[in-house]
């Protein structure tokens, strides 16, 4: 399996990153994508060195929606060089949050808007974020003009943005929040998102699966999400397992066979 969106490059991982590798490993998680941007810059560059030590482990570089407004462009012109580096496979996180606004909704559109700029120009993916902020975040993947791929992360929209996403050629991403008892609605679109159009992601530190909602997340728990994912759909774990890791494969453009070491 693949963990397509984590963020173990974080000091919430620094006292037992390589405990947490292993019990990845242990679990069939054999590939993870470090999104860099969680919290400040920094992560971007600690994601890149992790991918360098680790032949399963990739990176990619943005910055999240919520430190939009202390991006500045030097940060900007930084990025796009870290962006070339071979084992950076897309640009994010970067999106729209409009729930909790911690930068002004004009700044996070005009930074997505270059990010989404620089995908074009790198030729890579983009990982986007979005929450309640459907409308626009399509807007701003509309002005890719057909050149651009990517997923949406961690998806929580309803079904007609789920519709407009799988239009626009983009992925949708299933996070624990699949789990959560609260979640139908989600779990009603997740038995229909096309079989070659889902990923599966942890976003760890942060959205631990059930049964271990509350502690911090980690790559190892990608599992109960396809396992939610086979439950809902009435499949084998084993399909939505491997349907998952070959579109991440097709879309992070990952070589065939990758093992963490
Ligand atoms: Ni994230």
């Amino acid at each position: 399996m693949i963990d397509t969106h984590c963020h173990i490059q974080t000091e919430e991982f620094d006292e037992d990153r390589d405990a947490v590798l292993e019990r990845a490993a242990e679990a069939g998680v054999d590939t993870l994508i470090v999104v860099g941007g969680a919290g400040d810059l920094s992560t971007n560059d600690k994601a890149v060195r992790l991918a360098e030590e680790h032949a399963g482990l990739y990176a990619t570089v943005g910055m999240h929606p919520h430190d939009a407004k202390d991006v500045d462009a030097e940060d900007m012109e930084r990025l796009r060089n870290l962006a070339r580096h071979p084992k950076v496979v897309a640009i994010g996180e970067t999106g729209l949050d409009f729930h909790y606004e911690h930068s002004p909704r004009r700044v996070q559109r005009e930074m997505f808007e270059r990010f989404v700029g620089l995908a074009v120009e790198t030729r890579l993916p983009v990982v986007v974020h979005n929450r309640e902020s459907d409308r626009e975040a399509a807007e701003t993947l509309r002005g890719g003009g057909g050149r651009l791929e990517g997923v949406i992360h961690c998806f929580t929209s309803d079904a007609a943005a789920a519709r407009t996403f799988l239009e626009l050629g983009f992925y949708l991403s299933f996070s624990g929040i699949i789990t959560f008892k609260n979640a139908e609605e989600l779990r009603d679109i997740a038995r229909w998102v096309p079989l070659d159009r889902l990923l599966i992601e942890t976003d760890a530190p942060f959205l631990a699966p059930v049964p271990m909602r509350g502690r911090r997340n980690e790559p190892a728990y990608v599992a109960f999400v396809a396992e939610t994912l086979a439950r809902v759909r009435g499949v084998e774990v084993e399909e939505i397992a491997s349907a998952a890791s070959r579109n991440a494969r097709t879309l992070f453009r990952l070589a065939p066979e990758d093992v963490t070491s």
